[in-house]
């Protein structure tokens, strides 16, 4: 047994405990209800932090919640790393879906997670993988094993678009300087065919509100006669996907980056089961664009969701109504090089002109950013991988996911740095969703795994 290892196994405990006191705040980003517990979270990462370790762990306060930033230096001749991550979750809901609180964790087993798992919001995302960062750092410090500089920087906005971040990213190259970004907030195959995610999607998240007449109107007296907002829209959305389930919207594709074929073969060697994926989900087919197969569909091509949509009466009972106005959020992602302010630009002009007479369009957008891909011959790629294999006795696959961290893309352009993405969740950790959980397995294996990644980027570097 080496280190690290040793010392996971004496202080196990104490690692799980830490965690669970973390997820019992609820630090929900999107509802001002939680404002205290998120700044509350805040607070408690700084002191995990200056725990750990940290030398300079301060809270950097914004236009929105505060970004908690450390350091820990070694040696002005060594590399530095800096440590990304979320201490915000997304809001639990739908409440009733949960079979324990979502702000009260629990440690269960499950049929991926035999060795059990914690159930709570944020416990995969992000708060349990940003916390393996923490306590490698523990490790390294306690241990003297701390082979180069480190620097820390967590947000408290990353699920609701991180534009606060994006600023003080822009305002701090400086102190900001490293030699490279790593991430946990993704996933990996699974436990025993260990990944490292190299592409993230971009995103343009926009709201459409759909207006008919200027008040409700008695769906009798005037039903036929006025355009009904909700049939309208709906009449819209479903006109944005063709036959073959290619996106309408002209100019959508143009910069879609064409993978080779070359490249789609590698990719379809990642092991992947279509029965299982269908049973997990209780679903009897699968579903999406014509020409691609589920991974390619869900990671190389570009996508257009409905994520909600309202209006009229959804009450008990029924009412004769025919509402004044219907809305959606719809949310675009997006592959590289295509860029998401003028995809947002192309899907409004789209979308106000297939509008009929007799109803008034108005596209929001929300919040966006760019897609992500990293190389693989990288030094951070090949010092990652170098870790997987000391732990996992596997090389890890190249993957690229569908999610986004918008702000990675940031990174690159402000930064000049590569991100590293070792994430060490699973898809069916449930994360957004009810029900979210992380394997204790797989938060010990992040811990075991982020020491050997400095010590093999400090070998390799240079
Ligand atoms: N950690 C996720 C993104 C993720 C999860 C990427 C799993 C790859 C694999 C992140 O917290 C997230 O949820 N991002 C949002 C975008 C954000 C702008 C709200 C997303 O992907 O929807
Ligand atoms: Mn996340
Ligand atoms: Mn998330």
């Amino acid at each position: 047994m080496n280190a690290i290892q040793s010392y996971i196994k004496q202080h196990k405990e104490r690692f799980i405990n830490e965690l669970i006191d973390l997820l019992k705040i609820p630090s929900i980003s999107a509802d001002s209800t939680y404002r205290n517990d998120v700044l509350k979270t805040a607070e408690a990462i700084k002191k995990s932090l200056e725990k750990a370790g940290c030398d300079a762990v301060e809270i950097c306060t914004t236009d929105g919640y505060p970004i908690v930033y450390g350091e820990k230096t070694i040696g002005k001749h060594l590399p530095t790393v800096l440590i990304y991550g979320h201490y915000d979750v997304q809001p639990p809901d739908p409440l009733d879906l949960w079979k324990s609180p979502p702000f009260e964790p629990i440690t269960k087993a499950t049929e991926k997670h035999p060795d059990g798992a914690i159930f709570a919001r944020g416990a995969c995302d992000d708060k349990g993988q940003l916390y393996m960062h923490v306590k490698a750092l523990e490790f390294m410090t306690a241990t003297n094993q701390i082979p180069c500089n480190v620097k820390f920087m967590i947000e408290g906005e990353e699920e609701v678009g991180s534009a606060n971040l994006a600023t003080f990213v822009k305002n701090n190259h400086k102190k900001l300087a490293n030699d490279v970004i790593l991430i946990s907030d993704t996933g990996m195959i699974a436990n025993d065919v260990p990944s490292i995610t190299t592409g993230l999607r971009g995103l343009s998240y926009v709201e459409v509100e759909v207006t008919g007449p200027n008040r409700d109107l008695h769906s009798g007296l005037y039903g036929g006669a006025v355009a009904n907002p909700i049939n309208i829209l709906t009449k819209m959305i479903a006109s944005l996907h063709d036959e073959n389930n290619h996106i309408t919207v002209p100019g959508f594709y143009d910069k879609v980056e064409e993978l080779s074929k070359e490249e789609r073969d590698e990719m379809a060697k990642a092991p992947f089961n279509l029965e299982n994926y269908k049973n997990a989900l209780d679903i009897d087919a699968v579903y999406g664009e014509k020409g691609f197969t589920t991974n390619e569909r869900n990671s190389i091509r570009p996508t257009l969701d409905v994520n909600g949509i309202w209006g009229g009466y959804i009450g008990e009972g029924a009412k004769t109504v025919i509402p004044s106005k219907a809305f959606a959020k719809i949310s675009m992602r997006l592959v590289p090089h295509q860029d998401w302010d003028e995809v947002t630009q192309l899907f409004k002009t789209h979308f106000e002109s297939i509008a009929p007479k007799g109803v008034k369009v108005k596209v929001t957008p929300h919040h966006g950013g760019q897609g992500y891909v990293t190389p693989i011959d990288s030094v951070g790629y090949r010092a990652a991988s170098k870790a997987y294999e000391t732990t996992f006795g596997k090389t890890p696959i190249p993957q690229r996911s569908g999610g986004s961290i918008p702000i990675v893309a940031l990174f690159e352009k402000e930064l000049k740095s590569k991100t590293i993405l070792m994430g060490f969740g699973l898809d069916s950790d449930a994360i957004h969703s009810p029900n979210e959980h992380f394997g204790i397995w797989n938060y010990l294996k992040g811990i075991e795994t982020i020491p050997w990644f400095y010590k093999y980027f400090t070998e390799m570097f240079e």
